[in-house]
């Protein structure tokens, strides 16, 4: 469905219908359907973007998980204004969220942990993701020791955690063959959200 025929039933909340596009993603073997651009801001104002896979979509909040000694942590700490996107080629789709990004509770962060494989896991035991190493084959046989090793798995490290993205707008984007592609802006206002069509 485009996304002009979308918005003859777009449902109030744009969550629900990214959870549509997200499905269709899914069913279609869209390739890396869960994956997300997401970017923060540095102290100086320097954007940082990188890949993230989506978790969970909530009513009102997209949730990732991450280290919390790295990059984007510290960045989100310091300025909670974030953006992401998603891509689907396959299906000539896009989504722009910009939000704010806050740590949720530990009892989320410990449950997928949890969900990890057991081979990411120990990714997170071995590795302190984006500090400078001289070589990986050390990482590289801690892990397979560790694999061969662990009898039980491992806690949730008290420094890895859930990342949410409260929504603050929402666009979502649909190819047309003439190029005129279909724009829908979604804007919170209040408890609820505006709806603007946007020229292509
Ligand atoms: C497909 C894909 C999915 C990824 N998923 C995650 C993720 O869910 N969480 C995460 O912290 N890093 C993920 N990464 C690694 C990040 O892109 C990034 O390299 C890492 O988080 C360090 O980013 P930072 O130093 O800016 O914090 C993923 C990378 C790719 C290519």
């Amino acid at each position: 469905m485009s996304v002009a025929a979308d918005a003859q039933v777009s449902p109030p909340q744009p969550l629900a219908l990214l959870d549509r596009w997200l499905s269709d993603a899914c069913a279609t073997d869209a390739p890396a359907a869960r994956s997300v651009a997401f970017v923060t801001v540095g102290d100086e104002g320097q954007p940082t973007a990188r890949t993230v896979s989506l978790k969970r979509l909530e009513d009102d909040a997209l949730i990732f998980t991450s280290a919390l000694w790295t990059r984007k942590a510290r960045e989100i700490a310091e300025n909670p204004r974030v953006a992401l996107l998603f891509h689907w080629p396959t299906l000539g789709r896009q989504v722009h969220v910009a939000g704010q990004a806050t740590l949720t509770e530990r009892a989320l962060a410990r449950e997928l942990f949890a969900e990890r494989a057991l081979s990411h896991q120990l990714q997170t035991l071995v590795s302190r993701q984006g500090e400078p190493i001289d070589d990986i084959a050390p990482l590289r046989s801690r892990h397979a020791h560790l694999l061969e090793a662990m009898e039980a798995p491992p806690e949730c490290p008290p420094d890895w955690g859930a990342i949410s993205v409260r929504p603050q707008a929402v666009e979502f984007w649909s190819q047309a063959a003439d190029r005129l592609h279909d724009r829908l802006l979604y804007e919170r206002a209040g408890e609820s959200w505006s709806l603007t069509r946007l020229s292509p």
